[in-house]
């Protein structure tokens, strides 16, 4: 098993890392409250004098000198704040300010001059700060040809070093490794000692199974036959007959037969223009297949399943779509529109009367293949981001 510290290899797609990064920075504004400032007494009392000196040496590095800002962090003048909140922040950190700066009373110390600073009035009720919303927590991302591996990253670092285990099934929770103090990630790549999708439904982390900090939902047995059928597939080698390998496939025909069409044009051959326009409408809906060229016999080089399917039966890509989750293959969104408008465009084609008439309906088939190329490229690696567990607070 390689160490936790070992990089993912290439598994955490630009999008989901935009995720995570927008986690974190949503994230930044929450703080838990570290123990250790739990038995201190917090409410009034600070000495701000000592809290001044202490201010001096250690917070106005970045708040400035009398906490006007400027060195990086904000002003704390006329922004009235308590002096509970101003130790906790402190002891506790925020965003980019480290927490543990000072600790016990020094922390109290430091609050209380803070306050005198930041203008709140003496007995005044401080304003009540909105609670922001807890956002998700991190995310398990399994990973690897057959699912085996996982990646986790944290919206914030851990408390202090977490082990993470899977959990579920028939057997006792299994160790894993663990995220050391105040990292996010830990990956491996195969895990290689029964998996989350085979023996296990979930993960979990934290300093103790029975006391967890984060965990996982079960993953749903629909939701693993999903996962399986898309990036797995039956066999081996793990993935050759995917949902998504077998899609390839029929992507490629059908890209194929684009290429034909264009030929049959430019050597202005109308049977084979009405021929391979025939193709391009069989191959995206698969059957009841078309004689769309009238030829008197309907033909096929697809698989008949189809990209997209008709008469209610599902293709290729709103199977993809729906097991990877609604909504997050996001190139279907733009690929599966395409593929009609070239199916549209291949009916008029494959019924046309002359190679002149048929100009217009190829330039269009042409003119958005590479587009479509495109689009298909990236459905893979967001079936694989799809992979994806959030992760939550008990
Ligand atoms: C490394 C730079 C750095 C140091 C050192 C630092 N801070 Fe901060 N502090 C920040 C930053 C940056 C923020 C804003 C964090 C945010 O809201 O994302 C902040 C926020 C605060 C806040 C919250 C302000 C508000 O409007 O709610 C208080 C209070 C505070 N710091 C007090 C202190 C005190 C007291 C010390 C010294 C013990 C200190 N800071 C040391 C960078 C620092």
């Amino acid at each position: 098993m390689p160490s936790p510290t070992s990089k993912p290899r290439g598994i955490l797609p630009a999008a989901l890392f935009a995720v995570v990064t927008a986690v974190v920075v949503v994230l930044g504004i929450w703080q838990p409250f570290e123990p250790g400032g739990g038995d201190l007494e917090i409410a009034g009392g600070g000495d701000p004098v000592r809290g001044e000196a202490l201010f001096a040496e250690s917070c106005a590095g970045c708040h400035g000198e009398g906490g006007v800002g400027g060195g990086g962090g904000p002003s704390l003048v006329d922004s009235p704040i308590d002096e509970e909140t101003a130790t906790r922040t402190v002891l506790a950190g925020r965003g980019t300010m480290p927490a543990g700066i000072l600790g016990g009373t020094d922390a109290v110390d430091v609050g209380s001059y803070v306050v005198q600073i930041s203008g709140a009035v003496e007995g005044a009720v401080p304003p009540v700060a909105e609670e922001p919303p807890l956002g998700p927590a991190g995310e398990v991302q399994l990973t690897g040809p057959r699912l085996w591996g996982i990646f986790v990253s944290l919206a914030q670092p851990a408390g202090a070093t977490w082990t993470i285990w899977l959990d579920g099934g028939a057997q006792d929770a299994l160790r894993v490794g663990e995220i050391p103090a105040g990292q996010t990630t830990f990956a491996d790549p195969d895990l290689g000692i029964g998996t989350i999708i085979d023996q296990y439904n979930r993960v979990i982390i934290g300093e103790q199974l029975q006391d967890f900090a984060l965990a996982t939902d079960e993953l749903s047995e629909a939701r693993i036959t999903a996962l399986k059928a898309l990036i797995i597939g039956e066999g081996n080698p793990p993935g050759a007959n995917s949902l998504v390998s077998v899609a390839g496939e029929q992507f490629a025909v059908f890209s194929d037969h684009t290429r034909f069409l264009v030929e049959a044009r430019d050597e202005a051959n109308l049977a084979n223009i009405r021929f391979h326009s025939e193709h391009l409408v069989n191959i995206a809906l698969g059957a009841p297949i078309a004689d769309v060229d009238q030829n008197g016999e309907p033909t096929n080089p697809g698989d008949g399943v189809g990209l997209l399917g008709q008469d209610g039966r599902e293709g290729y890509l709103p199977q993809i779509d729906a097991a990877a989750g609604v909504g997050t293959i996001a190139p279907l969104a733009e690929l599966v529109p395409a593929v009609e408008a070239t199916v549209a465009d291949a009916r008029v084609c494959g019924d046309i009367a002359s190679v002149e008439a048929a100009g217009p309906c190829v330039n269009a088939i042409e003119a958005r293949s590479a587009k479509l190329d495109q689009l298909w490229g990236q459905v893979p690696d967001a079936a694989r981001a799809s992979a994806v567990l959030a992760l939550e607070r008990p």
